[in-house]
């Protein structure tokens, strides 16, 4: 009898489920408001074109179709938009009343407990900000960490100089690879992975390479991972359970903090100050090391790595960034790179074109529903931007896809000047009040890099294996060289 009452019981709900799938099915695609969004047919019934899109690494590519399709605003899935203007950039990342992150970032961090980068809420995120921010500020940056930063980068250049001439050619993404992340290690766990002296791959950066693929491919097929996770094969586990793996390293953050007098790790100082209150637990901090080590090293040494692709290949320019980086005095500083006009709108134009965060920034209209550009889009749509679009409209950015350094220098006026507007949506750091928090960080290693490069590899040239092909831009949520490795010839 019971089991009569069970069947019948699963086959109501089941009625139930395939109703509602229905009904939300008929709702998107045909009562929806966004319906009013232009896109193509399909967005509004299937998110199909868009995962399939994300799966193959093209999907910075094929949103930037989109709108170059249908214009700045495109429907991209049944309850996803893409916005490329000015004025839904700001709505979209506002300063002072900021969306909340899409609940995208927690399903893909996958941590134990909730993350800087991963939190959705605008209000716990904002305590933890506070906690962090002074000691990601640009002085603190430079009077703490600009001596081992610096070192730790001519050493990176030093040996990929000796691997060049030794081999003939050397991979310059492998060795700025090695210096973040032991740069990465030496202030979150307050000691260096030391792959810069091996010159191996650590097991860290292979784990690392794992998160990256895991998370991206979990977030979207969640049954894949829920059935890898489950599945007693170690590389299977090993994609989907990566944080295993490299939990213990973590833990050494939650150690080294305990030296306070030398204030050997960033968390240190962190927890001097917010101790008292005991916001911070010791997970927090396993789970904060780990996801600042995942957010500071590829990102650094990708966009480093195509500042280089993008200043070798074109000789001329190539030219003047040696001869203003010649002119630094032995012993320079942050400081001294800072005031080089050259070197510095290189770096800009590199971010611009390059970043390696150019992709989504998912964020989630709030309940009230909002107006964009005449649309009304109502509240739980998740509205992305991305700046590898909003860094190629012609109409900001004259010759969009051209490497041009006149539009960062000083004085230019004209064509190239940066308008407003440019100046608004120009974000490879993000925007709003989820800007990078290790944006200091990032800038003073790309300078430290970029005038050890040009000074101490004059000359330089790229290998015949750095093609377009290999140096196109290959998304997973990071975008990074397709082929892997960016070969240089000295
Ligand atoms: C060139 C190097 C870097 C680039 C291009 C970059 C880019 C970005 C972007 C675009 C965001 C916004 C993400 C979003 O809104 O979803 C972001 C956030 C973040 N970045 Fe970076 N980043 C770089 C280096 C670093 C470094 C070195 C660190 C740490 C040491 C770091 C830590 C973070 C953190 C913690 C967040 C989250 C901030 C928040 O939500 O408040 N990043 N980064």
């Amino acid at each position: 009898m019971s089991s009569t009452i069970n069947i019948s019981d699963a086959i109501a709900l089941l009625g139930l489920s395939l109703i509602f799938l229905i009904c939300r099915f008929v709702y998107n695609g045909i009562v929806n408001p966004l319906n009013k969004v232009p896109g193509p047919w399909y967005a509004r019934w299937t998110t199909l074109g868009l995962k399939l899109s994300t799966l193959s690494g093209r999907r910075i590519h094929y949103v930037h179709a989109l709108h170059q399709q249908y214009g700045p605003y495109v429907r991209l899935s049944p309850t996803e938009i893409a916005v490329n203007d000015a004025e839904g950039f700001k709505q979209v990342h506002s300063c002072t009343k900021p969306w909340d992150k899409s609940r995208w970032y927690e399903v893909m961090v996958q941590q134990k407990k909730p993350v800087f980068f991963s939190m959705a809420e605008s209000g716990p995120h904002g305590i933890r900000r506070k906690m962090f921010a002074r000691s990601f500020g640009k002085s603190y940056i430079r009077n703490h960490w600009e001596a081992k930063v610096a070192h730790m980068v001519n050493f990176a250049i030093d040996r990929f100089h000796d691997e060049a001439e030794g081999e003939g050619v050397a991979d310059v993404l492998k060795w700025l690879t090695f210096m973040a992340s032991d740069i990465s290690a030496h202030l979150m766990f307050g000691e260096s992975f030391h792959t810069l002296e091996t010159g191996v791959k650590s097991h860290f950066i292979e784990v690392l390479e794992k998160v990256l693929m895991g998370n991206v491919i979990g977030s979207e097929l969640p049954i894949l991972r829920i059935i890898g996770k489950r599945l007693p094969i170690k590389a299977v586990q090993d994609v989907f359970n990566p944080y295993r793996l490299i939990w213990q390293y973590a833990q050494e953050a939650v150690k080294t903090m305990r030296v306070r007098v030398e204030k050997r790790n960033i968390f240190a100082e962190i927890m001097a100050r917010v101790e008292k209150s005991e916001q911070l637990d010791d997970d927090d901090v396993t789970c904060e090391a780990l996801g600042l080590i995942i957010a500071g090293t590829d990102t650094t040494a990708i966009t480093m790595t195509y500042f280089i692709y993008a200043v070798l290949s074109q000789p001329q320019i190539q030219k003047s960034l040696e001869a203003e980086a010649s002119n630094l005095p032995e012993d320079y500083s942050d400081a001294d790179i800072e005031k080089l006009p050259l070197i510095n709108a290189a770096i800009q134009e590199t971010l611009r074109l390059y970043g390696a965060t150019n992709g989504m920034l998912p964020r989630m209209v709030p309940a009230e529903g909002a107006y964009m550009s005449g649309y009304y889009i109502p509240g739980g749509t998740t509205a992305i931007t991305q700046s590898y679009s909003l860094h190629r409209d012609a109409n900001v950015f004259p010759d969009p896809e051209k490497f041009i350094l006149e539009r960062w220098l000083p004085g230019t006026t004209g064509r190239y000047r940066i308008t407003n507007t440019a100046r608004s949506v120009y974000s490879p750091f993000g925007a709003g009040s989820r800007t990078c928090l290790g944006i200091h960080m990032a800038y003073m290693a790309m300078r430290y890099g970029a005038a050890a490069f040009l000074r101490k590899c004059p000359g330089a040239t790229l290998a015949p294996s750095a093609t377009a092909e290999c140096m196109e831009q290959q998304n997973y949520f990071l975008t990074m060289p397709a082929g892997h490795k960016c070969e240089v010839v000295l």
